[in-house]
């Protein structure tokens, strides 16, 4: 499946386009089939802020596809949740889970971000942000607002970065974007502790940016 072919079935079915996606193909063009890079990279090497690993420290990663993200925080000690518009999407990260054998803390589930209720020391966005349609980036940022506990954190690998739309009109997904798109989205609750462009020897694409952005106390 190419990326137009995807982008065709979510203007047709809207949300459930990406269970169609799924059940047509379990490799899609974004999943890379293993813990995005980057995110060890800052966890291993720069130290993102995070709070001390511990059971009682939740994480979510929203739109988690196959989940390797999730099971990345549960294996560093973290309560890691993934969640999933499509079951699909869901069957087959709990089959990789399996798969890794005796997996603590990680769980993935069927649900839909913009509706979610629970609150998170941690929440974790690559690629879903970039993945709703743009219409919905006000509403992304108030339920982050409500679920992402006060001190909490939002670390967002912002891809694909691009300053301005294609001859303006929408493109994707992945739909682009900057790290001031975040900024001013959340808005004064929320502070920026990190902006930086990864090094080139872990990523030499130079269209993502690591970003961190805390909740206030
Ligand atoms: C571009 S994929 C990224 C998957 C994963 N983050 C990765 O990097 O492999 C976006 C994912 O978000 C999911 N998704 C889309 N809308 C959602 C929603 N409203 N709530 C939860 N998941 C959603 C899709 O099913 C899809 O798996």
């Amino acid at each position: 499946m190419d990326r137009q072919a995807m982008r065709e079935l979510l203007k047709e079915h809207n949300e459930q386009g990406w269970e169609a996606i799924w059940r047509l193909s379990d490799s899609p063009p974004w999943d890379n089939g293993q813990v995005q890079p980057l995110l060890r990279h800052y966890i291993e090497k720069r130290g993102l802020p995070l709070p001390e690993p511990s059971r009682d420290v939740k994480v979510l990663v929203p739109g988690c596809g196959k989940g390797y993200d999730v099971l990345y925080f549960a294996s560093l000690g973290y309560t890691a949740v993934g969640m999933d518009i499509s079951p699909e999407g869901v069957r087959l990260a709990n089959a990789f889970m399996e798969k890794q054998g005796d997996v603590k803390g990680a769980e993935v589930r069927c649900a839909d971000f913009f509706v979610h209720e629970e609150q998170y020391d941690v929440v974790y966005d690559y690629t879903f942000f970039c993945a709703i349609p743009l219409h919905k980036r006000e509403e992304y940022a108030a339920r982050m607002k409500r679920i992402v506990k006060a001190g909490g954190l939002l670390i967002t690998l912002v891809f694909p970065i691009k300053e301005e739309l294609v001859d303006g009109v929408e493109q994707g997904p992945p739909f682009g974007y900057t790290p001031q798109v975040y900024t001013k989205l959340l808005g004064e609750g929320f502070e920026q502790v990190l902006d930086e462009y990864p090094p080139i020897e872990v990523d030499n694409r130079g269209i993502k940016r690591m970003n961190a952005f805390k909740r206030a106390a």
